[in-house]
């Protein structure tokens, strides 16, 4: 073993790796990777240095990755490393660490205990389990720095990359340092691993230390340091050059004796040859007990190895020495156990065995582990490998429920997959796995999911309706069904699965499942802009959770219900729905539901105005997607939301970095899509049409192919813009019918609106274009008022219309577009279209009605030119800082023909009146304080000005200071005085 006395060479390697070591200790976590060919030297280096990390005080756990072809054991260099711990530390203290999540602990690790019966399951359980070692880890640190080696992760299962990806996301200060090693040549172009170094490399935390073979010099080094005999300068110039610097192979060189070979000596071709050699002269015994130890795996007890073995004591005493004299074996780490001198060694023996010795000895250890408390997982890789086909079937199918205990899902998933296609080659396997087909092809497509593979999910779950007649049995395959299909982008079979499980369960008893399903119903029929259906079903569901007390359930059907209340005129009410869906989901530890309950709260408070409000809760969201590790995948609806509020909130910049961060990662399509619709609408805004284009033309490429159609109406209203500003009449026109035909089908007022707005414009721009050359209008001004009637209809100004503030706004919009194409622009609609933006914080659309404003105020037969300038100043102002070239060309080329100063100092009020402020009030406070006489609350304040309640509540408290007084009342009753308040108001 190579302690830090003997290590050859690897001084820089050693150096970086204490830095990192002293940057724990300091509370800065780090990870390094630390990688090379078979055999170079990882653990070597690893040992050296966690000898010193030792004597330094800190605290080191092992654990390495086991080579069962199969993978069949989840996490093992973890569990591994928690055994060493209670080894080391006691149980009693690691429990006392460990504290309540010790019994998510024992999820993983058995010998912990019992496993909580968790009444969430899935990726919840995964979290909890994930997060119960992060916080185990966090507190071992904090008695001394805990440095944690995964080992071979060429070797790791799924379910243990998982778990690191997770600590090395979420490691935020706790004093821990993580190495992880893996063999740079195992690596096929599909690993599993892959993926995640790439992930790994590109956080900042992360260390890659690529560990290269010896030189000359340090090879030198290293045999003359284990050679007996000396060497001839001939034999040992021979030997480096063979070895090219790999530990290994030097040391296998000297071991067995190649090295001191001649030149013209025949010398075994390969490394595992070599190692051949020196087992060839072992005895038979040794030779068996060398074999039945490489089929068993990396280390061997004694007691199994000898039941197994079939020798008596004595002689497997004499084999097993004669193994360890020829450095073949060595003791292992557990009591009474035996390890290969090096992997590399148990690989050569393996390799070497004939197929029907692999399959006896497999035989011989599963009989011997038998009798052990083994785990079914191990039981299964051995009677799989000895081709015993009923016993490979009951243990595997033990194993894979074993595994979803552990959240380990690719295993679990895998296991199933192998028992069910043993399902036909053994006899009576219901009676064998004590489970009928359809109920292990329901658990075996829950595994699927979980593990991520939704199109076998589908599959399985398919298959198990085929075989199940009962109602309730079939409900429940077909709300898996929706779900699955949902998530794969089926939205038409997503709604026939869920309408016909509703269907099957509409005659019996209210029951979790059937508030459920009904909840699904209602969310699907809210996706297809189904509003009014939505609410009901949404509201008929939550009353079904409440009667049976289901508040999972319950929190689930607040959803759909709190949507459904937004979009049909109650933002409040459904904003507080929504709420409560996720107080519901934390409370109950419900991942899953808390990710949807963000999603749904960001898009309706977007909905209702409050987008820095939404902005906030989908940073929030996004931080707990990480949890999840689902930043990228599910999460990405998130991310989408809160690059949208960004764009929105004029924040251009931020915006484009979330969207083009998130693209470089593995999105959902359905999230590319959006994306990439959302950057095209900066760049057209920021005038950069061809860049535009080149993504309108990749999203429309991609939706070709997956024949979807959700995102057309996106696609032609960034179409309708880029035609707009390039004053093609026409081609905003046909842009404008075609979106207007694709979201002809949805209640989806906001989306139409735009369109209509943006059609509006294209005509009314059309007729200026045309009364400025004294041509015929009266066409343009037809089309203009067929598309304002349309819009109009859609939103009925006043009566119980639908109140998202949005909505009035581009209502009145069409109309002020209306009056532009009829010849009747005016400039008191424009400036309420405005300052109704500005106070939603929607600066873009602000600013463009500050540029109509300007024009309409300049085109009067006396201009207020005061007015005028001051509204295409705030205008300039805005869309100078957002970069909206566009919009500022436009306004500069006002500027220049109505010389007007666009940069220059606003003499007059920013918008509107000639009356001078008093009080050195903005136009906006003027208005908040005229409704603060009125004796309004912030929210009514809000509601009325359509702004952020927590905006009306800044521009009060600005106010109060700007008048000198301590109080709501002192500033009501000093606008009075001033003569502020209408006294009719
Ligand atoms: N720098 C070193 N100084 C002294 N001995 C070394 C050094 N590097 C490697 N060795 C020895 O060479 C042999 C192979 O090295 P090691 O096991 O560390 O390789 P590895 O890269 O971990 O291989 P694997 O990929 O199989 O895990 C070991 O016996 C080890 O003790
Ligand atoms: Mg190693």
């Amino acid at each position: 073993m190579t302690s830090r006395d003997d290590l050859v060479g690897r001084r820089a390697e050693s150096a970086r790796l204490v830095d990192a070591l002293a940057a724990a200790a300091g509370g800065r976590p780090s990870t390094v990777l630390l990688s090379g060919e078979a055999g170079v030297g990882k653990t070597a280096l690893l040992r050296a240095f966690a000898d010193g990390a030792e004597a330094s005080g800190a605290r080191v756990l092992t654990g390495a990755c086991v080579d069962l072809s199969s993978g069949d054991l989840p996490y093992v260099p973890v569990v591994e490393a928690l055994r060493s711990l209670v080894r080391d530390a006691g149980e009693q203290d690691v429990r006392r660490l460990a504290g309540p999540g010790w019994s998510s602990l024992a999820r993983m690790a058995p010998f912990l205990g019992e496993p909580e019966e968790g009444t969430a399951g899935g990726a919840d359980a995964r979290v909890h389990m994930f997060e119960a070692i992060l916080e185990l880890l966090r507190r071992l640190g904090q008695e001394r720095p805990v440095v944690l080696i995964c080992e071979d992760l060429h070797w790791a299962d799924r379910s243990t990359l998982d778990l690191l990806a997770f600590l090395v996301r979420m490691i935020t200060d706790e004093r821990l340092l993580l190495l992880i090693t893996y063999r740079s040549n195992d690596l096929e172009p599909r690993h599993p691993l892959r993926p995640l170094i790439v992930e790994f490399e590109r956080s900042r935390r992360v260390d890659h230390l690529r560990l290269r073979p010896f030189d000359h010099d340090e090879s030198v080094q290293f045999v003359i340091g284990r050679s007996v005999g000396s060497l001839t300068p001939v034999q040992l110039e021979r030997t480096i050059s063979l070895a090219e610097g790999n530990a290994f192979f030097l040391e296998e060189m000297v071991v067995s004796g190649a090295a001191a070979t001649e030149p013209g000596d025949r010398l075994p071709a390969s490394l595992s040859d070599m190692v051949l050699t020196r087992v060839e002269p072992l005895s038979a015994e040794a030779q068996e007990v060398l074999r039945a130890a490489a089929a068993a795996g990396r280390y061997v007890g004694h007691r199994l190895l000898a039941t197994a073995c079939d020798l008596p004591e004595r002689s497997l005493l004499t084999a097993l020495r004669e193994c360890t004299t020829r450095q073949l074996l060595t003791e292992g780490p557990q009591p009474y156990s035996y390890a290969f001198r090096h992997a590399l060694v148990r690989e050569a023996v393996y390799g070497d065995l004939l197929p029907g010795e692999r399959m006896r000895l497999h035989a011989a250890i599963a009989t011997a582990l038998s009798g052990e408390q083994a785990a079914a997982g191990e039981l299964a890789h051995h009677w799989f490998q000895a081709g015993d086909r009923e016993r490979a079937f009951t243990t595997s199918l033990r194993a894979a429920a074993e595994a979803a205990t552990a959240c380990a899902f690719a295993e679990s998933d895998r296991l199933y997959e192998r028992a069910l296609q043993l399902w036909g080659e053994v006899g009576d396997p219901e009676a064998l796995g004590g489970a009928a087909h359809a109920e292990v092809l329901r658990r075996a497509a829950d595994a699927a999911r979980w593990a991520g593979d939704l199109a076998r999910a589908l599959s399985r779950a398919g298959a198990a309706l085929d075989e199940e007649a009962d109602p309730a049995g079939r409900a429940a395959l077909l709300e898996r069904l929706g779900r699955y299909r949902w998530e794969t982008g089926d939205s038409e079979g997503t709604l026939r699965a869920y309408a016909e499980a509703d269907a099957l369960l509409a005659d019996g008893p209210p029951s979790p499942l059937r508030a459920r399903v009904h909840a699904d119903l209602a969310t699907t029929h809210l996706r297809n802009g189904r509003y009014a259906l939505g609410r009901r079903l949404g509201a008929e569901a939550v009353a079904m959770a409440r009667a049976v007390d289901a508040v999972a359930e319950e929190g689930q059907a607040l959803n759909p219900l709190g949507i459904g209340l937004t979009m049909t005129g109650d933002p409040d009410g459904g904003v507080a729905a929504i709420r409560r869906a996720v107080e519901i989901a934390r409370a109950g530890g419900h991942l899953d539901d808390l990710h949807r309950a963000y999603v749904n709260l960001t898009f309706v408070l977007a909905n209702v105005g409050r987008r820095a409000d939404a902005l906030e809760v989908a940073q929030h969201g996004i931080v707990h997607v990480r949890r999840l590790g689902l930043e990228w995948t599910a999460g990405g609806v998130l991310v989408s939301n809160a690059a949208t509020l960004q764009a929105e909130l004029g924040r251009w910049d931020e915006a484009e970095r979330t969207a083009v961060e998130a693209l470089d990662h593995d999105l959902p399509t359905r999230s590319t899509l959006y994306l990439r619709l959302l950057l095209a609408g900066l760049e057209i805004a920021r005038g950069r049409f061809d860049r535009a284009e080149h993504l309108i033309g990749s999203a429309q490429e991609t939706m070709r192919r997956l024949d979807e159609s959700e995102y057309s109406t996106d696609i032609h209203t960034c179409l309708a813009e880029i035609a707009i500003w390039r004053r093609d009449h026409h081609g905003a026109r046909r842009a404008v019918a075609d979106g207007l035909r694709a979201v002809q089908d949805s209640e989806d007022q906001l989306q139409q609106l735009r369109l209509y707005g943006l059609g509006l414009r294209a005509e009314a721009d059309e007729a200026q274009r045309l009364a400025a050359l004294g041509r015929d209008v009266s066409a343009v001004r037809e089309a203009a008022g067929d598309l304002a009637a349309r819009a109009a209809k859609l939103a009925p100004d006043g009566g119980a219309g639908p109140l998202l503030p949005d909505v009035p706004l581009l209502a009145r919009l069409c109309q002020a577009e209306r009056l532009r194409a009829e010849g009747a622009d005016d400039p008191g609609e424009w400036a309420w279209i405005a300052e109704g933006w500005e106070g939603l914080d929607r600066p873009y659309p602000a600013a463009y009605g500050h540029w109509r404003r300007a024009d309409a105020l300049l085109a009067t037969a006396v201009p207020d030119r005061a007015a005028a300038a001051g509204a295409l100043r705030a205008g300039h102002r805005i869309a100078s800082g957002l970069g909206a070239f566009c919009l500022l060309r436009e306004l500069d080329a006002l500027a220049q023909r109505a010389r007007i100063d666009p940069g220059g100092p606003d003499d007059g009020p920013a918008a509107g009146g000639s009356e001078p402020i008093p009080f050195r009030l903005t136009r906006r406070e003027l208005q908040v304080l005229q409704e603060l006489g009125k004796g309004s609350s912030n929210r009514q304040i809000a509601r009325q000005l359509f702004i952020a309640e927590k905006t009306a509540s800044v521009h009060v408290s600005n106010i109060l200071t700007k008048l000198g007084v301590a109080s709501r009342g002192e500033a009501a009753a000093m606008a009075y005085r001033a003569g502020l308040v209408p006294r009719d108001g």
